[in-house]
């Protein structure tokens, strides 16, 4: 591209850097950190190099980095105790180790001093660049949801959503995003979840704020009386209906209604809703006069709509309207990481931050498969404060469905190395021509372990 004048080059030059991601690459090999930078330049990146742990400790602090990529193995201060170092000074960096042999126990160690991933020597390029999107885009997620979180925190928001794990920051995430918009949100999610949480944090977050957010759950509400409980109704109505009164569609105007357990609304009233969806306009029950009201619609379901529209219990041209922007809050048994920082919040919020779970205690809860998720905790956390004889909670002091529970022992740690040991039985294999003995030996494991990992991956040449 040319240039008219040195400024406009000069521009085009800050803004492309701007928005290219800083990637900070330590190595004490000279060759290796002039290919690295060299390849993630070509691709796009910022790459600033460093030869050792303490120059990379002094440009991580004169720069905003959104990657590491460090060497394992270095003088003066390894790959491990950089990536601590840098835990402690900016946690949402993301981390990679490059490893000349990652066996299990390196694999875990790297992993436990807080890497995200983990790419063996000699350094396939074209993996790295996969993993490094990867890292790219969780950590521009991770920036916009902290973003979100400090909102709430300088806002001083009621509302407190705990989490650090990447699913529950998507949904915040994209409930951020929704919130400025007028549209109807629909928040999908098992019991227990968060949803009419986020649905409190979407209002909050959107300029309705200063108006009411209006609930009603449609499950509690007898259908004869639906109608009349959104809409309103004009005295004389029916009997019983002395006096006019205003449905909740009115009282939240300007401002947002929330229709919990959307799935159990009557099939009749799913009509009346979606035309009042259509044109903002409804009349009271008894009433000829059309009235309108400007209500932003969050709509919350535990139930398959999808299931349902073929069964023709919920109408599909509703569901298409509800679900113009749709969040799904994921079940806590898929974010475990967020159960030791629920915990620590559910004592707290009791009155009891001196007491605390001991590893067992904590790792039974790991394992648990909690159906009722967030409330389930909350519950579990209540009656273990009440029943422990020590500030101390153990094992024993959780219920028994939780201390009996038996299923695969899953902890992230687990799952992370799982999907890595897999990579790394491919990546052998494929170095070795499929050859399973020499694969076997490169892995520095049995050839019967090869093969049973194999089976258990679900790993074959095709
Ligand atoms: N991420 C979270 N951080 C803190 N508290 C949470 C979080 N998620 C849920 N909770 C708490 O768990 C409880 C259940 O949440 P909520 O009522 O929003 O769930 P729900 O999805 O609406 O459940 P249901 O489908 O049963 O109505 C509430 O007390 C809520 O404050
Ligand atoms: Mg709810």
């Amino acid at each position: 591209m040319r240039f008219r004048n040195n400024a406009a080059a000069v521009r085009v030059k800050i803004e492309k850097e701007l928005f290219m991601t800083k990637i900070l690459v330590v190595d004490d090999d000279k060759d290796q950190l002039k290919i690295l930078s060299g390849f993630l330049k070509k691709k796009g990146f910022d790459p600033v190099t460093a030869q050792n742990g303490v120059k990379a400790l002094e440009e991580f602090k004169k720069n905003s980095f959104s990657i590491l990529l460090t060497d394992l193995k270095m003088p003066e201060m390894d790959g491990e105790k950089l990536i601590s170092e840098i835990n402690r000074i900016n946690p949402i960096v993301k981390k990679i180790m490059i490893t000349a042999y990652a066996d299990v126990e390196t694999t875990v160690n790297v992993m436990k001093a807080g890497a995200d991933d983990l790419i063996e020597k000699p350094v396939n390029l074209e993996k790295l660049l996969e993993k490094l999107k990867k890292l790219e885009s969780e950590y521009f997620m991770d920036e916009e949801s902290e973003a979100i979180m400090s909102e709430i925190e300088i806002q001083n928001l009621p509302v407190k959503i705990i989490g650090k794990s990447t699913e529950i920051k998507e949904a915040i995430l994209r409930a951020g995003r929704v919130a400025s918009k007028n549209w109807t949100v629909l928040l999908k999610g098992e019991t227990g979840t968060g949803k009419e949480l986020f649905a409190k944090l979407i209002h909050l977050l959107s300029d309705r704020k200063d108006f009411s957010f209006v609930e009603i759950n449609c499950g509690a509400i007898p259908e004869n009386l639906f109608e009349s409980e959104l809409f309103g109704h004009a005295k004389g109505a029916f009997t019983g209906a002395d006096k006019d009164k205003k449905g909740l569609v009115e009282i939240a105007d300007k401002g947002t209604l929330f229709l919990d357990e959307i799935g159990e609304m009557p099939l009749l009233m799913q009509a009346k809703l979606l035309r009042f969806l259509q044109e903002g306009k409804f009349q009271k029950v008894g009433d000829t006069e059309t009235r309108y009201s400007d209500v932003r619609i969050i709509a919350a379901t535990n139930r398959d709509l999808t299931a349902m529209i073929k069964e023709n219990l919920f109408r599909e041209d509703l569901f298409y309207r509800l679900s113009v922007l749709d969040i799904e809050i994921p079940p806590l048994r898929q974010r475990k990481e967020d159960i030791h920082l629920l915990t620590d919040f559910f004592l707290k919020k009791y009155g009891q931050s001196n007491f605390s779970f001991d590893d067992e205690a904590l790792n039974s809860l790991i394992k648990y498969n909690f159906k009722g998720n967030v409330r389930e905790l909350e519950h579990i956390v209540q009656k273990a404060i009440a029943f422990s004889r020590t500030n101390i909670i153990s094992k024993q002091d959780l219920p028994p469905e939780v201390r009996f529970f038996r299923e695969d022992d899953s902890s992230i740690l687990k799952e992370k190395v799982s999907v890595l040991e897999k990579e790394m039985i491919i990546t052998a294999l494929e170095k070795n021509g499929w050859n399973q003995t020499k694969a076997a030996k490169s892995l520095g494991i049995s050839e019967r372990v090869l093969r049973y990992k194999m089976q258990g991956y679900s790993i074959s040449k095709d």
